[in-house]
């Protein structure tokens, strides 16, 4: 088997319940299945409590599925070879704070092998990469919280991994913050990488995800690309015309304008009636000043779907 062509991450059927004490179990994880090419970005939306954090653990070995399995490039998680080519970035990372972050980053990069000048060269690539490079001799006690999750990104890179699990990367930083690490994980597909990151926000995997997943209550409700999503929530369209002076905005097709605004009416235009309603607004010669897409966007997405797949109370 050509282990290059295997998906970056393969998840099929994969659960988890959690033994609590007097028979207290959570199913976090029921039969989950997901694939995730290489080179691909994968944003895993859901909810507090949905199991995302335990899926991205059963995909790194820090705990066993109940059933179900996983490989990463082919290579079944149980095997300790299939680390060996992948990123992870724990929710809320918090590290030997007494080391400063090139201290750090060179324990990492020892314990990947890698050789002291490989390491020195990427120490600084990484360190600059992720704007630590000024902070890079001060022991992380005194970092932010924006620098230790830069921390974490920068012990994800330091070997050049194939393969990025990232759990979410993007909590509790500034704009600014949130910002460079979108630009990371570009840059990251940009050089041929794949990553596979979990966040609730919308706005994050908007942007950046060529993928969705949706989990909701340990069950992947929805998977699509970004732009299919975005495109199928197209409602119909805001049409802007200019109104002759002094004339009241006219019916037309059918449709009343919603509202007349000074020398403009608006018209709500379902997708069903756009051609219909825009071959009369040319017979009638009226002036269209703007048409705007009404679209239902990806949070309006997330939010029903996660409704949807709520127990009702
Ligand atoms: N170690 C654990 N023991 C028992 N329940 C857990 C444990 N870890 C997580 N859970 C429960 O499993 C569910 C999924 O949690 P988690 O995977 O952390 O969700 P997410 O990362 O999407 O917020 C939640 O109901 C959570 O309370
Ligand atoms: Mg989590």
């Amino acid at each position: 088997m050509n282990m290059d062509n295997s998906p970056a991450i393969a998840i099929e059927n994969l659960s988890k319940t959690y033994k609590g004490k007097k028979r207290a179990q959570v199913e976090a994880l029921k039969g989950m299945s997901l694939t995730v090419d290489q080179g691909e970005i994968f944003g895993f939306l859901g909810p507090n409590g949905a199991g995302k954090s335990t899926t991205i653990k059963c995909l790194v070995g820090l705990i066993q599925p109940t059933s179900g399995s996983a490989r990463i490039k082919g290579i079944p998680v149980t095997q300790v070879e299939s680390r060996r080519s992948m990123g992870y970035l724990p929710e809320n990372p918090a590290f030997y704070d007494y080391l400063s972050a090139e201290e750090y980053l060179t324990f990492v990069g020892r314990t990947y092998r890698m050789s002291a000048d490989q390491l020195t060269t990427r120490c600084r690539e990484v360190l600059r990469q992720l704007e630590l490079w000024d902070a890079r001799k001060r022991p992380m006690r005194g970092y932010s919280k924006g620098m230790v999750q830069r921390v974490g990104l920068a012990q994800t890179l330091i070997h050049d991994p194939d393969v990025y699990i990232l759990d979410e990367p993007m909590s509790g930083l500034d704009p600014i913050g949130r910002a460079l690490v979108k630009e990371i994980i570009i840059d990251l597909k940009r050089r041929g990488k794949s990553v596979f990151f979990s966040t609730h926000i919308t706005d994050d995997v908007e942007k950046v995800c060529d993928q969705v997943g949706v989990i909701v209550q340990g069950t992947l409700v929805a998977v699509d690309r970004v732009e299919t999503i975005l495109r199928s929530g197209v409602e119909g369209y805001q049409v802007h015309l200019r109104t002759p002076a002094g004339e009241p905005a006219a019916v037309i097709a059918g449709i009343t304008p919603d509202r007349s605004n000074g020398p403009l009416a608006e018209y709500a235009v379902p997708c069903a009636r756009f051609n219909a309603f825009m071959e009369a607004v040319n017979a009638a010669g009226a002036d269209v000043a703007l048409v705007e897409t009404k679209r239902r966007d990806l949070e309006d997405f997330f939010l029903s779907l996660v409704h949807d797949h709520s127990p009702h109370r």
